[in-house]
């Protein structure tokens, strides 16, 4: 991939009608893995850094849902639903989710390799995952599930701030950008998300307890699920993550 272009993942957040900017550099081993955890654990920082360790592009749901709320275009009906649940904190109808993942099943055969984050989040959509993947003949490398303890993950959440422009994720006190509420990479404003604030973030870790965690449990059953620990600098837990894969491949 060009140093000087980012790849804006246009495929994948607007739908297959749409080109990606940069297609990633084919790979003769092309990492596909999935990102677990709770909502504010570092799934969105960390993958952004492993993308660009390990060549492979960046498939959020959630990003899927914001680029929809923020665009000009008229959303269909399901796509509206979809964002009002994202903003009271509660989990997507898995029929809406599965449908835009499966719009985008080409993003899977992406030569650089995709890391999922946010999908699945429950036992329906790992099941459709798994027999998607098993009709389009792709294996799964690992899943990574990060742990850390609720209190840090409060106020990891409680202070994220995100690029209005390039989605770009920050952190008042963790990850400060260079200048106060300006994003480093393109200039764009950093503002809180909605489900952010305190009422939606309890919602969303309830969700999570609820039917999130059952989705763990699938992957450890199928030897896939690889447990990190979220604590410490950004690069450290990428290091941590990075040395597990390459462990599960040696
Ligand atoms: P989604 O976007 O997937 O959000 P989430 O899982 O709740 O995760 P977050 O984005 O909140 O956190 P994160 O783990 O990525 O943490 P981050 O890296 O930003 O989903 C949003 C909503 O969409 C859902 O609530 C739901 O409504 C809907 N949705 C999406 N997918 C769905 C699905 N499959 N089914 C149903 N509904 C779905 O980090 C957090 C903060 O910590 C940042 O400020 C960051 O800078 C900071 N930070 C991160 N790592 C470190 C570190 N090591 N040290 C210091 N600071 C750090």
């Amino acid at each position: 991939m060009s140093s000087s272009t980012k790849n804006d993942r246009a495929a994948w957040l607007l739908g297959p009608g749409a080109k990606c900017a940069v297609i990633p550099q084919p790979r003769t081993r092309p990492w596909k893995l999935v990102l677990l955890g709770p909502p504010g654990v570092g799934k969105g920082t960390q993958a952004e850094l492993l993308c660009r360790e390990l060549g492979a592009c960046h498939l959020s749901t959630g990003d899927v849902f914001r680029a929809s709320g923020a665009s000009r275009c008229a959303a269909s009906p399901a796509m509206t639903e979809a964002i009002r649940y994202m903003l009271q904190g509660q989990l997507v109808p898995d029929s809406t989710v599965w449908q835009l993942v499966r719009e985008r099943s080409g993003c899977l055969h992406c030569g650089g390799g995709f890391i999922l984050d946010g999908f699945p989040r429950s036992l329906a959509q790992a099941t459709a995952l798994q027999q998607l993947l098993i009709d389009e003949s792709i294996s799964l490398d690992g899943v990574i599930f990060y742990v850390m303890p609720v209190e840090d993950i409060v106020a990891r959440l409680s202070g994220r701030r995100t690029c209005q422009r390039c989605k770009a994720v920050y952190h008042l006190t963790g990850r400060p950008p260079a200048k106060p509420g300006i994003c480093d990479n393109c200039g764009g404003n950093l503002i809180q998300r909605e489900d952010d604030k305190p009422k939606a973030v309890e919602v969303r870790m309830q969700a999570y307890q609820q039917v999130t965690a059952s989705v763990t449990q699938f992957y450890r059953e199928m030897s896939l699920l690889v447990p990190i620990d979220a604590r410490g600098a950004a690069n450290e837990v990428l290091a941590r993550t990075v040395t597990a894969l390459k462990a599960r491949r040696n």
